[in-house]
């Protein structure tokens, strides 16, 4: 049988739909009463993938420096953070409305779609009249599309018996550690740069809400808010670590072309006057990528928006994209983001605290770089980025360190003592890895079932383990196999999933059945 080419494209999406919620990665949330577009539950795989992505960027940028740190905050905060942070006033979405069915579009995408052009940061005037223009209309109904007007994206809640308070759903992380950036930094070490990171959930009411699980309006965000002095932007510490490392550029002036530039950090600080400070961080999140997350270098790269595509709060702006056949390209899964004092400058002037920091003889307010990554999207693009499939199988092929379930232990048969020796294996291994008992169905089902969710090794308990204490490890990439002592798994699965260990030298080759082409 000749292998079928990996699919692309709105295939690809429909297959990857299918097998996470028929396998349970995802689905849409309160599905049986009829899901609302943009909430999404994660399932029991689900959970597992996007755990192991959070704890290997927890690991991973919690180290780059003694002095950052992680905090949890509230969902639900007060009305006054959202005046200081400029939230209520600029976070908006341009929205037009039919005079006569009143269904609501987001214009620009409207226009995106209608006209095949980009139209990102422009002004309502201007999106209404390229809309009169060009004479759109109602995709729905066929009718007239009445003025954009801006929308505010954010969730509003009312607090209280009375329903007296206005709170809103945090719609970035990023406002938790500027809050909490006073009380830090006096608990902790007192020096800067300073770093506290979030792990939590951010909500986004977004008019229309496309592209399935990518972009939700409850959704999770990893974000890194580094404090530092401005005056030191020009210099990071490890420098001498990064300068000759090259990043993967698309610059604003090559966005329509998408040309790529590759360039080292010394040349962008050099030649493109991208500040120390900030390009040390962009070759630390490729890195991150590259190295932890095994993405192929020639998906990713870093994307410039330019002055009218970016955030109201960010001075300089490099989105992370990854390349996904399901979304048809380039898209954004994590930003590097220099917010200057915004943030703080702006909680300081509205609550009347001082958020300034005083280093040896200098007071001011620090400003803030963040690392901002979008989990979710993340997870959706190594579902995209992983996914193969063979001739008698599909498989998703991530990396051992970030998949669900670590290793499936098989018992070949339901009776003569094998289903006792392997639930004790699986309860050995439980102990140190995310193990999973699959004990029904043919042996070959079975291996195609953890294949098809991304379990990079089996255990296959036999005859022959009664008698000599080894078993079956199968590789789910290659489908090769070797004989292991039962003693030996562990460290053996261990140096397996760290890459210290090739899977042929794991133990004594055995002749599969199983063929991969
Ligand atoms: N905190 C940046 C963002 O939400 O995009």
């Amino acid at each position: 049988m000749t292998a079928k080419p990996n699919p692309k494209g709105s295939n690809k999406t429909e297959i990857i739909m299918t097998i996470a919620s028929k396998r349970g990665f995802f689905y849409p949330s309160a599905e049986i009463y009829g899901a609302k577009a943009g909430f999404w539950t994660y399932g029991h795989l689900g959970t597992r993938l996007k755990h192991s992505w959070e704890n290997t960027w927890r690991n991973y940028f919690l180290s780059l420096n003694k002095s950052y740190f992680e905090i949890d905050d509230c969902n639900i905060m007060p009305k006054k953070v959202f005046e200081g942070s400029g939230h209520l006033k600029h976070f908006n979405d341009p929205l037009t409305e039919c005079e006569k069915c009143h269904f609501r579009f987001r214009a620009d995408q409207l226009i995106e779609d209608a006209l095949n052009t980009n139209v990102g940061g422009l002004d309502e005037t201007a999106l209404t009249k390229i809309m009169e223009d060009n004479k759109l209309i109602c995709p729905k109904c066929g009718s007239k599309l009445l003025p954009v007007k801006w929308f505010n994206m954010m969730f509003e809640l009312k607090v209280g018996a009375t329903g007296e308070d206005i709170m809103y759903l945090r719609p970035e992380s990023a406002q938790s550690p500027y809050l909490a950036f006073k009380r830090e930094f006096e608990a902790l070490r007192k020096k800067i740069p300073f770093g506290l990171a979030v792990i939590g959930k951010a909500f986004r009411n977004e008019i229309s809400p496309r592209q399935g699980f990518f972009r939700l309006r409850e959704f999770t965000q990893a974000e890194l808010q580094i404090f530092f002095d401005p005056d030191k932007i020009n210099e990071a510490d490890n420098w001498d670590f990064v300068k000759a490392y090259k990043l993967r550029l698309c610059l604003a002036k090559d966005v329509n072309e998408g040309k790529i530039t590759e360039i080292t950090c010394e040349e962008a600080n050099k030649e493109l006057k991208i500040p120390k400070f900030y390009a040390y961080n962009m070759a630390k999140v490729q890195q991150f990528y590259l190295n932890k997350l095994g993405i192929p270098e020639a998906k990713l790269r870093f994307r410039e928006l330019d002055e009218k595509e970016r955030a109201f709060y960010n001075k300089l702006h490099f989105d992370i994209e990854l390349d996904m056949d399901t979304l048809g390209g380039f898209k954004e899964v994590a930003g590097v983001h220099y917010r200057t004092n915004h943030d703080l400058g702006g909680h300081q002037e509205h609550s009347k605290e001082k958020l300034e920091v005083v280093i040896g003889d200098k007071r001011f307010i620090p400003h803030v770089l963040e690392l901002s990554f979008g989990v979710d999207r993340n997870v959706w693009a190594l579902m995209d980025i992983f996914y193969r499939e063979e001739p008698e199988r599909t498989l998703f092929t991530f990396p051992a360190a970030i998949s669900p379930i670590d290793i499936a232990v098989f018992p070949l048969v339901n009776k003569d003592n094998i289903p006792e020796v392997s639930a004790e294996i699986y309860e050995r291994l439980g102990k140190e890895f995310k193990v999973f008992m699959d004990d029904s169905a043919s042996i070959g089902r079975r291996y195609r079932r953890q294949d098809e969710v991304g379990t990079p090794y089996g255990i296959t308990v036999d005859y022959d383990s009664l008698n000599d204490n080894t078993v079956t490890l199968r590789d789910r990439d290659s489908m090769k196999q070797v004989r292991v002592k039962v003693d030996d798994l562990i460290p053996t699965i261990k140096k397996l999933i760290a890459k210290e260990l090739e899977f042929e030298k794991a133990g004594k080759a055995v002749v599969a059945k199983e063929k991969k082409e």
